[in-house]
């Protein structure tokens, strides 16, 4: 089954992707390995360099068989991050990888996905023995404070199919001493978070998948309103005065959850606001204007 899946992956023809090297193919044959009998539920690609994996699935994706399509680079030459940034990352030093994940005809459009997948890869890496992981809305996922990984979600224009979403992934893993990370405080790798050498990546993509999808049937019964508690449980601001960079303006409060859409759910002067997008971050309490 694991074989067959492997084998079919190789026929899926992605422009801008490098072909899958010796080394790329070895990593998903072990992959296929570690997921074991859930391997029959994807079909993965894993190419040595690609542009971006969000960009070539949601430019170009796969046919529907069935499966759940994901692709994982090695190395990305121009990985995209939220709110239009760029993704930085080392081959070797980080898992980078998309999801194509499609609904039933006639779902709706999906409201609380991106904070499912934040949670997914929450419980992922608890599973693996990560201690102390927190979810920052959307979905960034946090170990005391510093982050970890982070998760780009990009809905496919549905033109009368039912909803499809691309949810792209950057893990670190081990970063090297000298990585900078412009206009951006407090970055760690699962290196540190474990404090200890990580698992192979394919071990770690196996873990991490094998969450998505059990999460991912959960939200497609039940919806983000059954993982709500969960999220809110590992919310790194609850009760705590933040300030939510968006377009051209900054809200400020009190951070009391979020609502069963996956909407912040804000406690401002003016009343309870829900906020739909933006950059939150950790305002102190003293001094500037609430
Ligand atoms: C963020 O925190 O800003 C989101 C980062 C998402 C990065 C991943 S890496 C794999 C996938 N491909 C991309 O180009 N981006 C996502």
């Amino acid at each position: 089954m694991a074989d067959n899946a492997l084998f079919d992956l190789q026929r899926l023809h992605l422009s801008s992707t490098t072909p899958s090297t010796p080394s790329a193919s070895a990593s998903a044959t072990e992959l296929a390995f570690h997921l074991g009998a859930l391997a029959q539920n994807f079909a993965i690609e894993w190419v040595e360099s690609c542009d971006s994996t969000n960009a070539r699935l949601v430019d170009a994706p796969p046919p529907d068989d069935g499966r759940v399509h994901v692709l994982v680079a090695d190395r990305q030459t121009a990985g995209r991050g939220r709110r239009g940034r760029q993704w930085q990352s080392w081959q070797g030093a980080s898992l980078t990888f998309s999801v194509l994940w499609r609904f039933e005809p006639g779902a709706p459009a999906p409201a609380g996905l991106s904070l499912t997948s934040g949670l997914a890869l929450a419980r992922a890496l608890e599973a693996l023995g990560v201690q102390g992981v927190q979810l920052k809305w959307p979905n960034d996922v946090l170990v005391h404070g510093e982050k970890l990984a982070g998760i780009l979600v990009e809905l496919l224009p549905t033109r009368g199919r039912p909803p499809a979403a691309v949810i792209g992934i950057g893990l670190n893993l081990r970063l090297p001493a000298d990585a900078h990370f412009p206009g951006q405080t407090g970055v760690t790798d699962l290196a540190r978070a474990l404090d200890a050498a990580p698992p192979s990546r394919s071990a770690v993509l196996a873990t991490l998948l094998a969450e998505l999808l059990h999460l991912f049937d959960t939200y497609a019964i039940a919806g983000f309103p059954a993982l709500r508690g969960a999220w809110e449980q590992r919310n790194a601001f609850a009760g705590l005065p933040v300030a939510i960079a968006g377009e051209g303006s900054t809200q400020f409060g009190i951070c009391t959850g979020v609502d069963d859409d996956g909407a912040l759910l804000l406690q401002t002067e003016s009343g309870m606001q829900r906020v739909l997008a933006g950059d939150v971050s950790l305002r102190p309490l003293t001094g500037g204007t609430p």
